[in-house]
């Protein structure tokens, strides 16, 4: 078996959005709260943009892409335009920010860009004309505007820090930061470069560490909250069920077919925005955090330390809750007449032994939830043995210390886990298919389909 490589959450290839109604520039609102979106254009970012637009109190004010994220500006901020359009939402302004972190390179795989930029190909109307200035001057102009105003903050923080760098005092009047981004107690999710960091903080660690610098009140909605929430094909089959109820229904369906579901997504910004609207989604706690802003690759850490900063930290989230409030914004009703989903099999890794539960042998496909308990990834492979392959094989690599795969196992797929987490894949089985559960080349197990025997 190979070395485990993971892919920070091979998520972000499958690109995308969601779509009506809501809140906009309506004066008749005086007593919503203001909002400025600020984010990066990927899967998860236009479903909470649209969210928070369903909002009765809320009121989007302007809405900012970074392009140090995993869209691309302009192509992220024109993608959040045509769904305004395709929604017939209020006039928004959307701005574009620059394309390069303020220090380092740190950047997402041109692919998982690519992918983003056409929004899974989702049949979008020509975007309205972007704002006349760039995102830090719409975020100043906009902040400055305002007696008192939210910041839901989805991608890097590179527009952010840049407007604060312009205009040090600028935050003094946002009431809150809900950001998107970090990993405090669990690990990150850019483990193939950097075990210990979280994608939106990773990508532009100065630009986190100028805004902590700030006074700014944050409530950081990190991986620890958001491993609470994977996306599962239930997210398809609910909004499918209900994609005539309104324009925006109608959006998120269509961008959802457009954009079929692999696994190990996340609801991570969507929880963000819930979590903007209603705290009571998520354990909130008061943590001292500090950006590590050393080391290139090997920065953007979000670390507890006394020199820190005072940071409400979402620990945790109420999955219920939070679908509660989504498919309300999104299909019309939390309730959406559908069953409460469970997966075909699961696989719970509790730091000691692996347990499955689910058809054995494998059926061709299945949508497994893997459960990580323990401090270290975990994986499910599948694949099948060479014939004669004997248990003999297995105890010979076991005490060999190679970390290659032997000759006798044909790989079919490799799903790797951060520890924290409970991804959620489709996985293709068969008769002649096996399961293992597997942490290094000592340390497998088989779970499901054609054991080995002496
Ligand atoms: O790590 C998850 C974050 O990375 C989300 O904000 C997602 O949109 C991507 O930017």
């Amino acid at each position: 078996m190979p070395v485990l490589r993971y892919a920070l959450t091979a998520v972000l290839l499958v690109a995308v959005v969601a779509g009506c109604g809501g809140s906009g520039s309506d004066s008749s609102r005086s007593s919503a709260t203001q909002v400025i979106v600020d984010g990066d254009g990927a899967f998860d970012d236009v479903k909470a943009i649209l969210y928070l637009l369903e909002q009765p109190d809320i009121e989007v004010l302007a809405i900012t892409m970074s392009g140090t994220g995993i869209g691309h500006c302009p192509a992220a901020a024109e993608n959040v335009s045509a769904v305004l359009e395709r929604i017939e939402a209020p006039d928004i302004p959307v701005a574009c920010g620059r394309t390069t972190p303020l220090e380092g390179n740190n950047e997402a795989p041109e692919v998982w860009r690519n992918a983003t930029d056409n929004l899974g190909g989702v049949d979008l109307p020509d975007p309205r004309a972007l704002a006349g200035v760039g995102a830090p001057a719409l975020l100043a102009e906009t902040i400055s505007a305002s007696d008192g105003i939210v910041l839901v903050a989805l991608g890097p923080l590179t527009n952010v820090a840049e407007a604060v760098e312009a205009e040090p005092g600028l935050l003094d009047r946002v009431e809150m930061i809900y950001l998107m981004g970090g990993a405090v107690d669990v690990p990150g999710n850019m483990i193939d470069v950097n075990p210990a960091a979280e994608f939106n903080i990773w990508a532009d660690p100065h630009a986190a560490a100028i805004v902590f610098d700030t006074d700014v009140p944050i409530t950081l909605v990190p991986l620890d909250a958001t491993n609470a929430v994977p996306v599962t094909p239930y997210l398809y089959e609910a909004v499918s069920a209900h994609r005539d109820a309104s324009a925006v229904s109608q959006f998120t369906a269509d961008y959802l077919d457009a954009t079929p579901l692999i696994g190990g997504l996340y609801h991570w910004d969507e929880l963000a925005a819930v979590i903007a609207t209603d705290e009571s989604v998520a354990t909130i706690e008061d943590r001292n955090l500090a950006i590590e802003e050393e080391g290139g690759a090997q920065a953007g850490a979000t670390l507890e330390s006394p020199a820190g900063r005072v940071v409400r930290v979402a620990v945790d989230a109420d999955r219920e809750a939070f679908e509660d409030h989504f498919y309300q914004a999104i299909i019309g009703t939390g309730d959406t007449g559908l069953p409460a989903w469970e997966p075909d099999a699961s696989l719970t890794w509790d730091g000691t032994a692996c347990s499955y539960a689910g058809p054995d042998p494998l059926p061709d496909l299945l949508v497994v939830q893997i459960n990580n308990l323990g401090v270290d990834p975990v994986a499910l492979i599948t694949g099948a043995y060479a014939p004669g392959t004997t248990t003999a094989d297995a105890e010979a690599l076991r005490a060999s210390g190679s970390t290659e795969t032997p000759e006798w196992w044909k790989q079919q797929a490799l799903i790797g886990v951060l520890a924290g987490a409970h991804d959620v894949w489709f996985v293709e089985g068969g008769s002649d298919i096996t399961a293992l559960c597997y942490l290094d080349n000592t340390r497998f197990w088989e779970i499901a389909g054609p054991r080995l025997t002496d």
